[in-house]
């Protein structure tokens, strides 16, 4: 009897299409945060990009920050690229020619979105990966504490904006010069106070200062003088290590930033200088738009949720909608950062 009401198992190859999927939607609901936030960047003109340097920190700070970004965009993308990748291996398109084994039917918009949907994962493939590397690793902030404050440390190259928004934005900027004053000062302890480097930044505030103390008469005299020195001495070496982190190229400054919202922003700005990292992100955004809304137009049939050409139609415009609002957010943040909103 039981028999018969035993489910068939699910196949194996129709888990892994549904799991791609599902991933897949995971990374459009991250893309539509991604370039919210990165909009505001430049969105408001004359804002310094401060909504941004919010919605930064308020990322950076979330508890357990490392879990989420590995379980909700670094596991997805994975699942989501090796499985595209065997997809695309595989597809066959017909929009604009075929291997003569079938017709070309270029007539059909949907053939064509299917092609598109594929060239696009190609070049989200090789950008997501330069991406990544780009602002995760290569520029990632360098940080350091001075007493119980974190600063963030990322190279920037010199022009006109520069030393107004710094200002603006309480970030100091440090010269290979000064930086290399601070290595020696920190080399030779007894140097001293008020030399270049120290002018630098007015950072090195004495922590015995900080140090309210006396809650514990044995806490007080030498040996507690020698621990806050030693932290102190400590904390200098980790300063300087991170300033040193950057090798600096002709015309660039370490940018010392009072929190990693900024760093980035500093980081961005720097980056869409370069007319090459213009084009390259344009072409980012606009596949990543395209393939993410397409894709959410084709997710929602493929789970059986819009069926009829009616529900269909609608989601068609829906999508497109998406696709041009978040596009031009997208676009928005590459092109008025530099150029518009952080220049002045
Ligand atoms: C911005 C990052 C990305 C987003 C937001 C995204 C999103 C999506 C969505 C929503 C779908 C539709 C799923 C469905 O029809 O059920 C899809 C399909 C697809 N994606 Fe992505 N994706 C991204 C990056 C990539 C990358 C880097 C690759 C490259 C390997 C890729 C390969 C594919 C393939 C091959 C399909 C079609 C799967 C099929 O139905 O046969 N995607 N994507």
């Amino acid at each position: 009897m039981g028999r018969y009401h035993e489910s068939p198992p699910v196949p194996r190859a129709f888990f892994w299409r549904r799991l791609q999927s599902l991933m897949g939607l995971l990374l459009v609901i991250f893309l539509i945060e991604h370039l919210l936030t990165n909009s505001q960047v430049s969105l408001t003109y004359g804002s310094d990009g401060i909504g941004f340097i919010h919605a930064v920190n308020g990322i950076h700070n979330l508890p357990y920050l490392p879990v989420i970004e590995i379980t909700l965009i670094g596991l997805p993308f994975l699942i989501h690229m090796v499985w595209g990748i065997k997809y695309l291996m595989t597809s066959k398109q017909n929009a604009y020619g075929t291997d003569q084994s079938q017709p070309t039917l270029g007539k059909y918009a949907r053939n064509h979105a299917y092609t598109w949907q594929r060239i696009t994962s190609w070049i989200l493939l090789v950008l997501v990966i330069g991406h990544v590397t780009q602002m995760r690793f290569i520029y990632y902030p360098t940080s350091a504490k001075q007493g119980a404050e974190t600063y963030y440390m990322i190279p920037v190259s010199l022009d006109d904006g520069i030393y107004t928004l710094s200002e603006r934005l309480g970030v100091t900027l440090a010269t290979k010069q000064q930086i290399s004053e601070e290595r020696k000062q920190v080399d030779s302890p007894q140097l001293s106070a008020g030399s270049p480097a120290e002018s630098l930044t007015g950072f090195f505030s004495s922590i015995s200062e900080v140090f309210t103390g006396s809650q514990d008469e044995e806490l007080e005299g030498k040996e507690v003088q020698q621990l806050l020195a030693a932290q102190k001495q400590h904390q200098k070496e980790s300063w300087v290590e991170a300033l040193e982190a950057w090798p600096l190229k002709q015309g660039e400054v370490v940018a010392i930033a009072p929190d990693f919202g900024t760093a980035e922003l500093l980081l961005v700005r720097d980056t869409f200088k370069s007319p090459l990292m213009l084009f390259l992100y344009s072409i980012f955004v606009l596949a990543a738009t395209y393939h993410a809304f397409n894709g959410l137009w084709t997710f929602n049939i493929t789970w059986g949720l819009t069926l009829t050409a009616r529900s269909q139609k609608y989601m068609r415009m829906l999508s497109l909608l998406l696709m041009f609002v978040i596009g031009f957010l997208g676009l928005i943040a590459i092109w008025g950062s530099y150029l518009v909103n952080l220049n002045q």
